[in-house]
């Protein structure tokens, strides 16, 4: 991770710009301390590096060789560390490949509720989500398991029909179905890209996180869409950002495919995406309606369900 220059870069961009002298800084989650080490080199009166996992001890070496003397390393779940001090910032790295993964509203919210002075920063604090129909180069199209049909003599063709899914059916976004692709493997977006979350962990309340997601997109070109691909924006302030789209520079966050049916589609069509968020931290308790309107005929129609909250990122289309 030390190695991916992009996510470095704008960590200590951000931090140059946001950490000054004085501050009293907690980096939740510190790993091999680099972001607290970034953050000492602003002269701050304390950084708090707090790390549950053995690594801290690395983070320890590392500060010492470093000549840096004004970190106090934390061994501790960050729900259970505290100070008498109100906090200037909080720093963190807590992005999954599927943004929320890694627990981040949950522990941000805590530390931030529990300690951040009134204007204190959380750096980053801005995200967006995306979830993109995708189509993949033809050398990675990776046939679907129905889509075998002779494996030696063995098909798996049957298994397709019993399986078909039928227009606005849920899926269950089961392991199977979510696949990281190397940046190599996308050969285009199939619509204009376009956040359908965006949360500012700064004010965000855990009660207001969305349990349903509805937006609908139109797509730009003919393609064939081999499935919806996930990925996020990190704004560090209007100016400072990185996304993990597989068409921007790569990162050490590799983007997600939620694989569907390959299915031919044609500019103006529409798609209708409706998530059920049950848990927003393990998109594995994600389901999702999809329908496409060819000529985009769902311009006018009502959502497929009443009583939705629509995404205002994902509204319009
Ligand atoms: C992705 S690494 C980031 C490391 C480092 N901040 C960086 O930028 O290189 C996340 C680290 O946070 C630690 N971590 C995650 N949740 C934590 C929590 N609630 N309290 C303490 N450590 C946590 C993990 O053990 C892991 O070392």
């Amino acid at each position: 991770m030390i190695a991916d220059r992009v996510r470095i870069d704008s960590y200590h961009e951000a931090i140059q710009r946001c950490v000054k002298p004085g501050d009293i800084v907690v980096d939740l989650g510190t790993g091999t301390g680099i972001l607290s080490m970034f953050a000492a080199q602003r002269k701050p009166a304390q950084v708090y590096a707090i790390e549950h996992g053995m690594i801290i001890e690395t983070a320890k070496e590392m500060a010492r060789l470093n000549g840096t003397d004004c970190i106090n390393f934390v061994k501790s779940h960050s729900k259970n560390f505290a100070t008498n001090e109100k906090v200037d910032v909080i720093l963190h790295e807590q992005m999954g490949e599927k943004l929320f993964d890694e627990n981040m509203i949950d522990n941000i919210c805590d530390l931030r509720d529990r300690l951040l002075r009134p204007g204190g920063k959380i750096l980053p604090s801005c995200f967006d989500l995306f979830i993109e129909p995708l189509s993949l180069k033809d050398e990675y199209r990776i046939p679907l398991l129905h889509q075998h049909d002779d494996v030696h003599g063995i098909s798996y063709a049957r298994l397709g029909s019993s399986r078909k899914r039928i227009d606005g059916d849920s899926i269950k976004i089961e392991k199977s179905l979510q696949r990281l692709i190397k940046r190599c493997e996308a050969d285009r977006f199939l619509c204009i890209p376009e956040g359908i979350y965006s949360i500012d962990l700064a004010t965000v309340n855990r009660a207001d996180v969305p349990k349903r997601i509805v937006y609908r997109k139109t797509f730009a070109s003919d393609g064939l869409m081999d499935g919806l691909c996930m990925y996020f924006r990190v704004r560090f302030d209007d100016t400072l950002a990185f996304d993990t789209s597989p068409f921007s520079a790569n990162t050490s966050w590799n983007p997600v495919l939620i694989r569907l049916e390959t299915q031919a589609v044609r500019a103006g069509d529409v798609i209708e995406c409706d998530w059920d968020v049950l848990d927003i931290a393990d998109i594995g308790t994600w389901t999702l309606r999809y329908r496409i309107f060819p000529g985009g005929t769902a311009a006018q129609a009502p959502f497929s369900s009443s009583a939705v909250s629509v995404s205002s990122a994902g509204r319009g289309h």
